[in-house]
């Protein structure tokens, strides 16, 4: 017996890709319903080789569906996922509007899929902000091996990450410099950003730090562990698809370069690339489309006690979202923890 799912958000870059993935991955799924605002009723878009009509959220009736893959935003979320999940369905949701709530749980199955059994309370999952994902697949191995206390990361993050308008823009901006006379003010960012990066992600909180850092401290410490210590610089950069991130790591026990690429290499959902010579890493452009989660220029960091530095990337619509979703609903399948299941 396979499930029934509707995709909330299905015309966005998230949505999109959810069924992508689903398609790519075969999940067992007997029927998936498209659905997105009341502006895209009617809208086609794909799956596999079919092609869905998106359905208007205020008039689906999610009572007919096992899980809600929700990428909608967190207005919308705050709104429905109760709603959703109290007509039955499990929400798995993209946006932030769920991740702090001790009664909801936050998942990278990499990491944490025990935790998915929580989900219950609400009938609502959250996943966690795209640069956390990619961040905690990687240090869970490390925290296992010698004990992680602090991470210092800087990350180089695309556009994708801030929706289909904020890729457009950089589209548009990029040709414009081109041609004099079309220039393209800055609207989803808020300075120019072709040819340029930007600081600043979200909004600014009081003590200086953005939400998006902000973010990246508090999802690590509910998903892997809140005894460590992190710092983060969040970044937009001119890049269409695929986060990067610069990662310092403290570890309270030793642990050399060499050892740390072994143990990355057998890590599930990591891909080590790592060569030091001219080509021997992962950009992201290679990293646009893959499901694996790429770590390069592991090397040892003499500045502090046990230190390591790296290099991490990763297709921020897939593994930061997409992907990770679809992983979380195989989770609760493969684990017979549907209220349903024999
Ligand atoms: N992009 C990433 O890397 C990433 C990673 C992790 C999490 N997320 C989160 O995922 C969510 C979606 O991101 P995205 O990049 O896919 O955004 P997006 O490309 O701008 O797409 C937004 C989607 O939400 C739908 N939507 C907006 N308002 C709606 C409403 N009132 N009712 C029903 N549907 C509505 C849109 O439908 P219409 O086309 O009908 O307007 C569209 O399908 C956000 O919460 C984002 O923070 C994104």
């Amino acid at each position: 017996m396979g499930y029934k799912l509707a995709i909330v958000g299905a015309t966005g870059n998230v949505g999109r890709e959810m069924l992508n993935v689903l398609a790519e991955r075969k999940f067992p799924a007997d029927e998936v319903f498209a659905v997105a605002s009341r502006r895209s009723q009617g809208v086609e878009v794909s799956f596999g080789e079919k092609t869905l009509k998106c359905h208007n959220l205020e008039q689906f009736d999610f009572s007919k569906v096992d899980f809600c893959l929700m990428s909608a935003g967190s207005t919308v979320s705050k709104e429905w996922s109760p709603k959703i999940g109290a007509a039955g369905a499990i929400v798995i949701d993209n946006s932030s509007a769920w991740r702090y709530d001790q009664d909801v749980p936050l998942i990278v199955p990499e990491v944490n899929a025990d935790a998915v059994k929580g989900y219950t309370k609400k009938n609502i999952i959250a996943n966690p902000n795209c640069s956390t994902a990619q961040l905690v697949v990687v240090l869970k191995p490390l925290h296992d091996a010698a004990g992680i206390s602090r991470v210092v990361v800087s990350t180089y993050q695309s556009v994708s990450g801030a929706g289909k308008e904020a890729m457009d823009e950089l589209w548009s901006q990029t040709k414009s410099m081109y041609v004099p006379g079309t220039e393209v003010a800055p609207q989803k960012f808020a300075k120019q950003i072709a040819f340029n990066c930007i600081p600043h992600i979200d909004v600014f909180m009081e003590d200086g730090y953005t939400k998006e850092e902000w973010k990246m401290l508090v999802e690590t410490k509910k998903i892997l562990d809140p005894r460590i210590k992190l710092t983060a610089t969040c970044v937009r950069v001119p890049v269409f698809v695929g986060h990067s991130e610069s990662v310092n790591i403290e570890l309270k026990k030793p642990l050399s370069a060499k050892e740390a690429r072994e143990i990355l290499r057998t890590a599930p959902g990591v891909m080590v690339v790592d060569k030091p010579e001219e080509g021997g890493y992962v950009t992201p452009v290679e990293a646009a489309g893959e499901f694996a989660t790429y770590v390069s220029r592991i090397r040892e960091d003499a500045t502090v006690e046990n230190g390591l530095a790296l290099w991490i990337v990763a297709d921020n619509l897939l593994k930061g979202a997409a992907l990770n979703t679809v992983q979380i609903a195989e989770t609760i399948i493969n684990r017979k923890l549907l209220p349903n299941a024999a």
